[in-house]
């Protein structure tokens, strides 16, 4: 599939069937967000894999996950991350984002469903999953077999601000 094309098909999945992700496609989707680009290749990110019952109850205290059988936490290390020097800046969640991106076009094109989480009790998790202070949990993404409809490619003709409107050349 090209990309644009899979680009359109991803949508965000809040119901999702209880069949486990195989193995060998969790392992592509982790392969995927390993080889993402980060700011200086610092890599400074750790992704903890949920798929066991009692590790997805912990994230269950924190987030909705719509019941997906599978969650990465992509935790970003701030003391890793590169600084832009000029107004110290910290990138880390720009490169957790970016390997969070590569894992859910990755599972896209294994026909799985995804939603990426922000809205999550950060405190929970750190908790749950004993994150030291350096780690923080930056996204979740739940995957999974998707149940119910699914979104058609060119809702994005309604759903997403025109070209014109975000894209101006040589000028705000
Ligand atoms: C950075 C980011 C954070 C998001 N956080 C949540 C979330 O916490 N819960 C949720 O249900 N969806 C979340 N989403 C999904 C967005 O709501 C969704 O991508 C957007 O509405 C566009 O819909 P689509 O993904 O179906 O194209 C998030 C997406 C992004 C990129």
């Amino acid at each position: 599939m090209r990309f644009l094309e899979m680009a359109k098909k991803r949508y965000s999945v809040r119901s999702y069937q209880p069949r486990k992700v195989e193995d060998e496609k969790l392992l592509k989707i982790l392969e995927a967000g390993r080889v993402a680009p980060t700011g200086a290749n610092t890599q400074p990110y750790k992704l903890i894999v949920i798929r066991e019952i009692e590790g997805l109850e912990k994230v269950k205290k924190a987030a909705n996950i719509f019941g997906a059988p599978l969650a990465i936490i992509v935790c970003g290390d701030k003391n890793q991350a590169w600084k832009r020097p000029f107004d110290g800046k910290n990138i880390v969640d720009i490169d957790a984002s970016i390997v969070t991106d590569h894992m859910m076009m990755q599972a896209t094109e294994l026909d799985l469903g995804t939603v990426w989480i922000c809205y999550f009790k950060p405190d929970v998790i750190r908790k749950e999953f004993n994150l030291p202070d350096h780690m923080e949990p930056i996204n979740i993404l739940a995957i999974g077999y998707a149940n119910g409809e699914v979104a058609s490619s060119d809702r994005h003709d309604r759903a997403r601000k025109p070209l014109d409107e975000i894209v101006s050349y040589e000028k705000l």
